[in-house]
């Protein structure tokens, strides 16, 4: 289990190149499970959850090789990540095992290729994790209503179809909203079965819409992705495809904050701002000035932090991939600001860390009231998952002192080169190997 030493108080200033997204390609590769021939997938980032569903897809029949990395015109930068094709080549196994499954939630995925492919899906249950319950309910009925017939067994989902999925009008949204990875499921089943399938509910978010331009692109016929009501005409075959895989607006909205904690002023290279306009807008009543020229974005931020307040909701809503990244700013407002988690009501395992800090955040229920202070300490603390791990290396760039943080696997799930990137731009950050 590595850690990172982070030593506080350096300003950012250069050019960061944002990957592509972790979570668009990791229900894309599951998609491929659906195409006869070879799918080459470009802009896949280099991230342990991707070695996972690597592993995942590999274990189900699938060759999957990784080309070497491509030099760029540019020697100054490092070289391109290689593509990645996969190519489904036995279709005798339908098991997502709880090994893989316990380390990696985005495994359902593959319930709906499966199912809609192979006949069968058997897939580990995905237990509770660090943000909360994260059931999967929505998936099954979706899935349910195209005429699976799903029953438990010894911690697992098994979904069998007789025949072929049959289309249908079902309603997908929860609780909650509307699920991303259940309307991809769907989607996915939705593209194979028989006659039309009308989504109402679905997921908004731009995840959704680079899977289904995937699934165009593999001869799918689909409608208004992008949208709460999605049509898909099932077709008897899709055939391997090339795709190239959206940015990763999490990690850009995160260099953002980077940026802006450190008064510093940051290039962005490979973004689509347009994916972040409520991150953008929320940013930009703190007193960040962001600006975009084609795909580069350009922030730069005031000695004086604002206050505001914020909903995480789903797309085209505040995320909340980066609400606790978000919380780690407004650390350092001046005055009250004040956050509410709508999407995982218990996703606040930053809050504890952040106030071991010096920070000063009180939770009530799904709020959140930070009361801004003037500076924070380095401390040793402890990453607990993916986004509030990256809320605590933002905090440790602009804490007095030297802060370490623990268990950075979390990190290594989602960003990608998170230290080469930051220390690129001059941050103090050093990655400590486990001995
Ligand atoms: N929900 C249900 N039943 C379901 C599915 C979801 O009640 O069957 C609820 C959830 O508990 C939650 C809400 O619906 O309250 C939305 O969850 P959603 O299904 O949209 O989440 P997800 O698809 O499992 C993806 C991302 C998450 C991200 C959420 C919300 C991937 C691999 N994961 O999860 O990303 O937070 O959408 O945008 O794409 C992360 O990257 O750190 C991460 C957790």
């Amino acid at each position: 289990m590595d850690s990172f030493l982070i030593r506080g108080g350096t300003r950012l200033k250069g050019r960061i190149e944002i990957s592509g997204s972790k979570n668009s390609a990791l229900p894309i590769m599951a998609a491929c499970l659906l195409a006869d021939g070879k799918t080459t997938l470009k802009g896949v980032p280099r991230l342990s959850d991707i070695d996972s569903m690597c592993k995942l897809i590999g274990e189900l029949g699938c060759h999957v090789y990784r080309h070497e990395p491509t030099d760029r015109v540019n020697p100054d930068l490092p070289p391109l990540n290689g593509p990645l094709d996969i190519e489904v080549t036995d279709e005798k196994m339908c098991e997502a095992r709880y090994d893989i499954v316990k380390t990696m939630r985005a495994s359902i995925c593959v319930l709906g290729p499966l199912l809609a492919k192979r006949g069968k899906a058997i897939v580990s249950i995905p237990g509770g994790c660090a943000i909360g319950d994260r059931p999967v309910d929505l998936h099954v009925r979706g899935l349910q209503k195209l005429g699976a017939e799903f029953r438990t067994e010894n911690g697992n989902i098994v979904g069998e179809i007789r025949g072929r999925l049959k289309g249908c009008r079902l309603y997908l949204g929860g609780a909650q909203g509307p699920t991303v990875l259940g309307t991809i499921n769907v989607i996915c089943a939705a593209a194979l079965a028989e006659g039309e399938t009308v989504l109402v509910g679905a997921a908004c978010e731009p995840e959704v819409v680079d899977c289904a331009e995937l699934l165009i692109k593999m001869g799918a016929k689909i409608k208004g992705h992008g949208t709460p009501e999605i049509r898909i005409e099932g077709v008897d075959k899709l055939t391997g495809a090339e795709h190239r895989i959206i940015p990763d607006r999490i990690e850009c909205g995160t260099f953002l904050i980077a940026a802006a904690l450190t008064n510093g002023e940051l290039e962005l290279k490979n973004c689509n701002l347009d994916h972040l306009i409520a991150v953008v807008d929320r940013l930009e009543d703190v007193g960040v000035k962001i600006s975009r020229d084609n795909g580069t974005i350009f922030v730069s931020s005031a000695r004086r932090l604002n206050t505001v307040e914020m909903t995480t909701q789903p797309y085209p809503g505040f995320p909340t991939d980066l609400q606790a990244q978000l919380m780690a700013l407004l650390c350092l407002a001046d005055g009250m600001s004040v956050i509410t988690e709508r999407i995982f009501p218990d996703r606040f395992l930053h809050v504890g860390e952040l106030n071991r800090m010096g920070a000063r955040v009180r939770k009530e229920g799904p709020t959140a009231i930070i009361q801004g202070v003037k500076e924070m300490q380095g401390a040793s603390v402890m990453a607990s998952d993916l986004r509030a791990s990256a809320a605590l290396v933002l905090a440790g760039l602009v804490a007095r002192g030297q802060t370490r943080i623990d268990r950075v696997y979390h990190i290594d799930r989602g960003y990608e080169k998170i230290e080469q990137k930051l220390a690129a731009v001059g941050a103090e950050i050093e990655r400590v190997k486990e001995k």
